[in-house]
């Protein structure tokens, strides 16, 4: 039988970003914290880090966050970044203001552009990260591109073509997928995250992405019930999925 990972309270609250190891020995001193029905009085009490834990445990009154590892799937809305670095209004702001001091911290798998729309994951999870990102994955990306311009109609040609070189660049891009959706709409599915990569390969054939809106992750596609600016805990069957 597998041992279940215990940690002490005190740690994997601070950690969970409800303060200092001190400021969690106030918690447990107030009553705050009640673990499986019961008050606890000892803030090294070693609890299990598992999935369900928020429902074993509250802190005043609300059930605890999620420990990690932890993986999320949000609808990016427009206007907001995908860093904790550059300047404006990031994804991270669309989380409980507690989850910017957890340990380890959240990441977005990949990026995308204050201007793209639709699927983003948000993990704890290096090795789910990587994995995802990883070249030598293979996951596709799908994305639908409105355009300014008519599509010429030899774009598809050349996306799968593996031989599009983009500016300033010195490796072709991988094969690509385009199916037009109309004139000035298309799906384009990718398996690589360079630079603003569609934006760069419509512009290569003359064209302007005026919006962009990702739609899928391996076998992942967004919930249709989840608006802009929503999120919620990925499950583990749909992590399959992305690799699926
Ligand atoms: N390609 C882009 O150009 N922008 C994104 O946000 C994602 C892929």
């Amino acid at each position: 039988m597998s041992k279940l990972p215990m940690a002490r309270l005190d740690r994997l609250l601070a950690n969970l970003g409800y303060g200092s190891r001190r400021e969690v020995h106030a918690l447990v001193r107030k009553g705050a914290v009640i673990f499986d029905g019961a008050a606890v009085s000892d803030g090294g009490l070693k609890v299990p880090v598992v999935a369900d834990l928020p429902s074993r445990m509250t802190i005043e009154g609300a059930p605890v966050d999620p420990p990690a590892p932890l993986t999320l799937l949000m609808h990016k809305p427009l206007g907001v970044v995908c860093s904790h670095r550059e300047p404006g209004r990031s994804v991270y702001e669309l989380l409980p203001r507690r989850w910017r001091a957890r340990t380890p911290g959240l990441s977005t798998i990949g990026r995308l552009d204050l201007d793209t729309t639709g699927l983003l994951l948000i993990t704890d999870d290096g090795p789910l990260l990587h994995r995802v990102i990883s070249p030598r994955s293979h996951v596709a990306k799908r994305y639908v591109a409105s355009l300014a311009r008519p599509l010429r109609g030899d774009e598809g040609e050349l996306f799968a073509a593996g031989t599009l070189m983009l500016e300033s660049e010195t490796e072709p891009l991988a094969p690509a997928v385009l199916e037009p959706l109309s004139p000035t709409k298309a799906r384009l599915t990718i398996t690589e995250g360079r630079y603003h990569q569609v934006r760069r390969m419509f512009a290569a054939v003359g064209n302007h992405v005026e919006a962009l809106h990702r739609d899928q992750i391996g076998g992942l596609t967004l919930p249709d019930a989840l608006g802009p600016g929503e999120w919620r805990i990925l499950t583990l069957e749909e992590q399959a999925a992305i690799f699926a």
